[in-house]
């Protein structure tokens, strides 16, 4: 359907009002501010349980809500992934240990806008290789913002992600992409993090989507647990992601869920 509010593309990609950028970077402050404040309460012997529990309370005091909890049966506001879990990790009562990497990733709705972001954090000492893996993933993410503009494509996007990685020796997933976000959680396109420069939908203005790669330090293959949510890497090699909604604008690009306190990636200090 075809709102007051926008247009659809030929891809069925929504194309927002210049007014809406406001919400999009309300919400995005919202789910990012929680990121930052979680940092502190990454520890080893915490459970991704207790970290849960903080951000569905930090929700609730934003005022916000939270977009997975009730999410196609999802019950947390919050996905936890530790370690080999690409992405989907549900929070649990295993105490994370000297050296674990997470992703965590929240979304939040705010006065109808979605913002959805996740970040990298480590439990202890960041082990080498780990922060190498974590330092190629965000940059790879900023590779991917770097070729959001009007007239470029969403290849030029996957391109840009996939070329970067492969060129450090490591893996893109290809199994999960970004998203079309905006009034709604998922929406076309599917923004894929690997992919050739120039084929795929065209960027317009006022585009609102995720870009979220993942990357592996071994394969890039991955399975999802009998739970039904968790992925992880087949092989068992450490896996990570970072997130940002994002919005196309007449010369670039707006980043919605920056993190306020410049907590950029691990190790924070
Ligand atoms: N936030 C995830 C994304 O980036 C989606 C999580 S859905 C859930 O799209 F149900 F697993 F929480
Ligand atoms: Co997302
Ligand atoms: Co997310």
């Amino acid at each position: 359907m075809n709102s007051a509010r926008g247009r659809l593309t030929k891809d069925g990609i929504r194309i927002y009002a210049p007014g809406d950028f406001a919400g999009m970077a309300e919400a995005g402050r919202i789910a990012a501010t929680i990121l930052d404040d979680i940092v502190p309460h990454i520890f080893v012997g915490q459970t991704t349980t207790e970290i849960d529990r903080m951000i569905t309370d930090m929700v609730t005091a934003h005022g916000a809500k939270s977009a997975t909890i009730g999410y196609k049966g999802y019950k947390h506001a919050s996905c936890i992934s530790v370690n080999h879990v690409v992405c989907h990790g549900i929070p649990g009562d295993k105490k994370i240990k000297d050296g674990d990497i997470l992703n965590i990733d929240v979304t939040v709705i705010v006065d109808g806008w979605f913002g959805d972001t996740s970040r990298m954090y480590v439990a202890g000492k960041l082990p080498r290789k780990s922060e190498r893996l974590i330092e190629v993933t965000h940059e790879a993410l900023f590779k991917g913002i770097g070729a959001v503009k009007p007239d470029n494509t969403f290849g030029d996007i996957g391109h840009a992600i996939q070329s970067f990685v492969e060129g450090h020796r490591m893996s893109v997933v290809k199994d999960f992409c970004g998203h079309g976000l905006g009034h709604v959680f998922h929406a076309p396109p599917n923004v894929l993090h690997y992919g050739r420069a120039g084929t795929g939908p065209v960027l317009e203005e006022g585009m609102f989507f995720t870009i979220e790669p993942m990357v592996n330090l071994g394969r890039s293959e991955t399975k999802v647990l009998a739970d039904d949510w968790t992925a992880v890497t087949r092989d068992k090699s450490l896996s990570a992601q970072f997130e940002h909604s994002v919005g196309v604008t007449a010369t670039g690009v707006e980043i919605f869920t920056l993190s306020p306190k410049s907590l950029f990636h691990p190790t924070y200090e």
